[in-house]
């Protein structure tokens, strides 16, 4: 079993209201591990909000922030990674993606369904690009994202609405140096 060297723990890729965030950290918590996301590097690299980002500097700004974001974090994060929905998208993301799970990384896909995601991304103002009609921009997003998510996963978890803490133990799982509580000296 290859078990990557360097780099976190497990990554964390998928479209918004999968749940990126709340299961990231309930599988931190599991693992003893640290949580980052790159929404929140970006954040504190400009100095504002991602919606702010967009709204002053436009989305290829943005996607310029998350891409290094996402490569300086490839790079020195050993914990749990999410990483911003659309961050996938980026070819230079997608090739650190590829080396990463090559490496023995595990990019894991968090699957949702629009009905369970919408009532999540829907009351949340802080997604620019959902502005407007949620439902249909989010399914767009999906349908065009979810061949990206799928090959670059090393791991498919459907979400949906099952407690934070059971889908962070489906994932702790699969990993390759998880030991589970009960098992541990
Ligand atoms: C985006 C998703 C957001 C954030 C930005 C763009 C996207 O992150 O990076 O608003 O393109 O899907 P979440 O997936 O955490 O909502």
């Amino acid at each position: 079993m290859i078990v990557a060297a360097q780099g976190p723990v497990a990554v964390l890729i998928g479209p918004p209201g999968s749940g990126k965030t709340t299961v990231g950290r309930a599988l931190s918590g599991l693992l003893g591990r640290s949580f980052r996301d790159t929404d929140s590097d970006v954040e504190a690299e400009a100095g504002k909000s991602v919606s702010d980002i967009f709204v002053d500097d436009g989305e290829p700004h943005f996607r310029d922030l998350e891409r290094d974001a996402v490569t300086t974090a490839l790079a020195l994060h050993d914990g749990v990674l999410a990483l911003g929905g659309g961050a996938v998208m980026d070819p230079r993301t997608q090739e650190a993606l590829e080396a990463y799970g090559r490496a023995g990384g595990t990019v894991v896909f968090l699957d949702v369904s629009l009905a369970v995601a919408a009532p999540r991304v829907g009351l949340n103002q802080a997604r620019p690009l959902l502005l407007g009609n949620p439902r249909a921009r989010w399914q767009a997003l999906m349908e065009q994202r979810r061949p990206t998510y799928e090959r670059l996963a090393t791991v498919h978890v459907v979400s949906d609405d099952r407690p934070a803490q059971m889908v962070a133990q489906e994932i702790a799982r699969t990993l390759p140096t998880y030991v589970p509580k009960e098992s541990r000296a």
